[in-house]
């Protein structure tokens, strides 16, 4: 996918994230920064990349951890400094932390408190990562590609909508929001910057094995009702399809793409 350089990964402890970071280590970056609330979780990560990298005899991959609470601006801002302090530069942004809770009841029933908790997160903390990034990287001299060794661009950042990004579902208020923002977030974004070399995208994943949805049943049993009445292909996506699209759009195969919205979702939103 043409990724040389350094990745910054939010939520990279579980499911997707994780999977773009082993994408990311096998696709050729140099360097590659986790970022997660869930630090136990980061550290396993990092050494399971670090161990299977090894044994695969591939260039080196150094890789780095951050406890991050994504919502927290002066947490996210001081992590970017880092890591640009550390590796030199940041050459890809991929914001897939993330949460969902669900309303019983609808949007007449959703608490403040959910509301606010799936904003912080989900618009918040991609904003802030974005921002962070973006000003590193219009700094910088555009990366080379690693296969035709033409300028690229001065940064690429992913960001994570979904299939809720684009339509709406019951029970669903603040997710659904927070996702149909992101993809003004990303296009807003990408206007200011196209002209300067810096593209911004994001992904919309569909229905996805990961513990966001198994490990909680409300929201594993909507999607199962939903899988096989709403999902051409019937079958939920794995981590690394949608880790496929995210290192599409962030690396040198997509130089002629910004302000996109990338669906993979098994055909869902094609209905
Ligand atoms: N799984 C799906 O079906 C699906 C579908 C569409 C979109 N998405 C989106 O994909 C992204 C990844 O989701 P996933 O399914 O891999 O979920 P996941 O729960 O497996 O992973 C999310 C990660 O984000 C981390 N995180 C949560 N809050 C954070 C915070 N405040 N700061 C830093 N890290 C935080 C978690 O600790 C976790 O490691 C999310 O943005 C999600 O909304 C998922």
């Amino acid at each position: 996918m043409d990724v040389p350089g350094i990745a910054l990964i939010t939520g990279a402890a579980s499911g997707i994230g994780r999977a773009c970071a082993e994408g990311f280590a096998r696709e050729g970056a140099s360097g590659i920064a986790l970022l997660d609330v869930n630090a136990d979780a980061l550290a396993s990560v990092k050494a399971a990349i670090e161990q299977s990298h090894a044994a695969s005899g591939r260039a080196t991959c150094k890789i780095e951890i951050y406890p991050v609470d994504v919502s927290k601006e002066a947490q996210v801002d001081a992590a970017v400094d880092r890591i640009v302090a550390t590796f030199g530069r940041l050459d890809y942004v991929v914001n897939a932390a993330g949460i969902t809770i669900k309303h019983p009841g609808g949007a007449a029933f959703a608490t403040t408190e959910d509301w606010n908790r799936v904003m912080e997160v989900n618009v918040n903390g991609t904003f802030f990562v974005l921002r962070a990034a973006a000003r590193h990287m219009l700094k910088q001299e555009p990366i080379l590609s690693s296969i035709h060794g033409r300028p690229l661009q001065r940064g690429s950042i992913v960001n994570f909508s979904s299939i809720l990004g684009v339509i709406g579902i019951t029970l669903s208020t603040a997710y659904t929001t927070a996702k149909h923002a992101i993809v003004g977030l990303t296009r807003t974004a990408s206007e200011d910057y196209a002209k300067d070399g810096l593209r911004i995208n994001a992904i919309g994943p569909g229905y996805t094995e990961t513990p966001m949805v198994t490990q909680n049943p409300r929201v594993m049993e909507a999607m199962l009702e939903r899988v096989e009445t709403a999902v051409p292909m019937k079958r939920m996506g794995r981590p690394d399809e949608i880790a496929d699209g995210v290192l599409y759009l962030a690396g040198g195969r997509s130089s002629f793409v910004t302000g996109s919205i990338l669906m993979v979702d098994g055909g869902y939103t094609s209905r």
